[in-house]
C-alpha cells in the first residue's frame, strides 16, 4: 500500500488536521477491526483452559508478540506487553536490584516517563547523572563518554526527543555501555512508530516504547529486553510453573512478567499496527515526513517573531517540532491554531518541565508533531495560520 492510498483508513473528521501524533496517534481501520473480531468472535481469556475460544485467543495472543518482537527485529530477547512507555520504564527501575553508590546516567531532554523513576532511585542512594546537550539539543558523544563511568549501572536515554525531535546517536552511547558494564534502556517511544528501529542493532538491552503512538490502541506499550534480567513487577496468575504454600515457581518468557488478565484485544490491534507499518514500509513514512518536517522547517524560519528550538535543519531530527511566537502564549497559539484552521497541536511543557527549565521556557512551546496521514497541504495551511498569529504580534 502507498502512504498516499492510506489516508481513507483514518476516520478522524476529515476537516481537521491532526499534528499531535506526538501525544497519541491516530488508530486506521484495520486495527479497530482486528480488536472488535476478538471481542465479537472469539472473546475469551488467554493461556487458562482448553475450550476453543480460549485456545484461539492464547494462539493470537502468542502471535501478537511474535509480531511485535520481529517488528523491532527483537525475536531473539522477550517481548513483554505493557500499558504504555512510563510502565515499561518503571518495570526496570523497580525490576533491577539496586544499592547504595549505583550510578544512573541519563539526559536533561528526557520526558518524566524517563526521568522520575530514576530520581525516584535516589531515595535509596543510588547517584544519578543529567546530561545537559549542546545548542539545538544535540549531545556530543564525549558527554557520554566522560559520564560513563567504570561504576556505572544503567544508561537511560530516549532515542528521539518528544520535545526537540532530535535523534540521540544510541549506537555509540551503547558501545560506550557495553565497555563500561552499563545496562543500556532506549526510551523508543518517538522513534519505534516513524522510522526502522531494530532492537539487539541499536546495542541496547532495554527499549521501551508505546503502542498507542504507533496507530495501535491506548493501553498498549512493550518492554523488549535483550536478556530478562529483572524481577516482574507484579506476580499472580499467569506469571508461575508451579505454587505451593511455601512458594512458588516463575515462568519464563513474558509470561513471567504479564501478571493477571492482560489487555488482549490491545495487544491483537497492537500487532495489527506493526503490520499495517510494515505493509507502508518504515523507511517510506520516515522519508514522507522527513518531506513534511523539511518544509515546515523551512517555513518556519521565513517567519518573524517565531523561534524554533532544536536543530533549524532536518538532519538528526524527525518531524516533531517545537516553536514559540514572541509574546504569545503557546496555549494561546494552539487555540488559535484550532479556531481559525481546525489545526490541533499541542501546547505547554510536554511532560519535561526540566528541559523546559534548561531552555528558560516558562510557558513551554507549542508542538506540532506529524506522521504518516499529514500531507504538504497541511503544511502549508500550518504555516500560512502560524504567520497571520505571529503578524498580530
Ligand atoms: C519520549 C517519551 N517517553 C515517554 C513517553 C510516555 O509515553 P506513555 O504516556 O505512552 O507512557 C512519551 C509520551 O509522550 C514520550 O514522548
Amino acid at each position: 500500500m502507498r502512504i498516499e492510498d492510506c489516508m481513507a483508513d483514518f476516520q478522524i473528521p476529515q476537516h481537521l488536521h491532526y499534528m499531535d501524533s506526538a501525544a497519541t496517534s491516530l488508530i486506521p481501520e484495520p486495527v479497530i477491526a482486528s480488536m472488535n473480531e476478538y471481542d465479537r468472535q472469539y472473546r475469551a481469556n488467554v493461556g487458562r483452559g482448553m475450550h476453543r475460544l480460549t485456545r484461539v485467543a492464547t494462539q493470537r495472543y502468542q502471535e501478537a508478540h511474535d509480531s511485535i518482537s520481529s517488528f523491532i527485529g527483537g525475536k531473539e530477547g522477550t517481548t513483554v506487553f505493557t500499558r504504555n512507555t512510563t510502565e515499561a520504564i518503571n518495570m526496570v527501575a523497580a525490576g533491577l536490584e539496586w544499592q547504595s553508590g549505583d550510578r544512573i546516567v541519563t539526559t536533561i531532554v528526557e520526558h518524566h516517563s524517563n526521568l522520575l523513576p530514576w530520581l525516584r532511585l535516589r531515595q535509596k542512594g543510588v547517584e544519578v547523572v543529567i546530561l545537559q546537550p549542546g545548542p539545538d539539543g544535540i549531545f556530543d558523544i564525549e558527554t557520554f563518554d566522560d559520564a560513563i563511568t567504570a561504576g556505572t549501572k544503567l544508561v537511560a536515554v530516549s532515542h528521539v526527543s518528544n520535545v526537540l525531535g532530535t535523534v540521540q546517536p544510541v549506537r555509540k552511547i551503547a558501545a560506550i555501555c557495553k565497555e563500561r558494564g552499563a545496562y543500556f534502556l532506549i526510551d523508543g517511544a518517538q522513534s519505534v512508530p516513524h522510522f526502522p528501529v531494530n532492537a539487539p542493532d541499536t546495542g541496547c538491552d532495554f527499549l521501551c516504547f508505546s503502542g498507542h503512538k504507533m496507530l495501535g490502541p491506548t493501553g498498549t506499550g512493550v518492554l523488549w529486553m535483550r536478556d530478562a534480567v529483572i524481577s516482574p513487577f507484579i506476580i499472580g496468575g499467569g506469571t508461575v510453573d508451579d505454587v505451593t504454600t511455601e512458594g512458588y515457581t516463575l515462568t519464563d518468557g513474558y509470561q513471567r512478567f504479564e501478571g493477571g488478565t492482560p489487555n488482549i484485544s490491545g495487544a491483537i490491534g497492537l500487532a495489527q499496527a506493526g503490520k499495517y507499518l510494515e505493509s507502508l514500509e518504515m523507511d517510506a513514512i520516515y522519508r514522507h515526513e522527513q518531506k513534511l518536517t523539511k518544509r515546515l522547517l523551512a517555513g518556519l524560519a521565513e517567519i518573524d517573531n517565531v523561534t524554533i528550538y532544536g536543530p533549524p535543519e532536518i538532519k538528526n531530527r524527525i518531524g516533531v517540532v517545537s516553536f514559540t511566537i514572541d509574546k504569545i502564549h503557546p496555549h494561546e497559539i494552539a487555540y488559535l491554531l484550532d479556531e481559525r484552521a481546525a489545526i490541533l497541536v499541542r501546547s505547554g511543557d510536554h511532560c519535561s518541565i526540566p528541559l523546559m527549565r534548561h531552555l528558560g521556557l516558562e510557558n513551554g512551546t507549542v508542538r506540532a508533531s506529524l506522521y504518516l496521514y499529514n500531507t504538504l497541504e497541511e503544511i502549508d495551511l500550518l504555516l500560512k495560520t502560524i504567520e497571520e498569529i505571529a503578524r498580530t504580534v
